[in-house]
């Protein structure tokens, strides 16, 4: 009889055991899967990342605008560097290297101004924005500001022939006072 009902008792600890085991086996896969859900992407972007090289940086090209055409870097139309949209110039690059980090090109060119002025907008740039100290770039910049984005009527109109030119000679009438 003795053996018998330890025979059971072993018995029902093995049903509860496996039972157990299968409870810590479903709770497991549960886990997994719910880890999977939440960070599977993740993992598959750990297990596929790239590292950029050197060479992948020396070949990176801008590849298409909106437009879906080549966006061309370097092209220029009348005079003007498609892509900033600034005068081409032999020193055109160190404008836009200086002068493009912070703001768009058009900042530059919906400004007019001389040497002095443009001087004075880096100053303030300087002053209150962050403008780094521009070196032995600055002349180059400046050069290439007040070439090309010179007051509009500097040194274009002719001076005026006082001597050439026919006065009216307005004649006041009592009517017109
Ligand atoms: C460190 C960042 C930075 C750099 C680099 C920079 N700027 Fe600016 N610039 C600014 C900020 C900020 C403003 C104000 C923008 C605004 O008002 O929206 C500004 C404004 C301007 C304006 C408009 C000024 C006005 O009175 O309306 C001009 C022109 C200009 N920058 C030209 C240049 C030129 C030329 C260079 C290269 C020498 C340059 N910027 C480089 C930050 C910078």
């Amino acid at each position: 009889m003795k053996s018998v009902e330890k025979n059971i008792e072993k018995e029902s600890r093995l049903i509860w055991n496996f039972f157990m085991s299968m409870i810590y086996l479903a709770l497991v896969s549960v886990i997994l899967a719910f880890g999977y859900v939440a960070l599977g992407d993740d993992i598959q972007a750990l297990l596929n990342q790239k590292t950029i090289t050197a060479e992948d940086i020396r070949n990176y090209k801008p590849q298409s605008n909106e437009g879906g055409e080549e966006v061309d870097y370097n092209k220029v139309v009348d005079g003007i560097h498609v892509y900033t949209g600034l005068k081409a110039d032999p020193n055109l690059q160190v404008i836009i290297g200086s002068c493009t980090s912070c703001h768009s090109a058009k900042l530059i060119t919906q400004n007019k101004a001389t040497r002095a002025g443009w001087k004075s907008m880096i100053l303030w740039m300087q002053a209150t924005q962050g403008l780094q100290d521009l070196g032995n770039r600055e002349p180059i910049i400046l050069d290439y500001l007040a070439k090309y984005y010179a007051p509009e009527n500097m040194g274009r109109r002719k001076n005026i022939d006082i001597a050439a030119i026919e006065w009216f000679i307005l004649d006041q009438k009592e009517e017109n006072k």
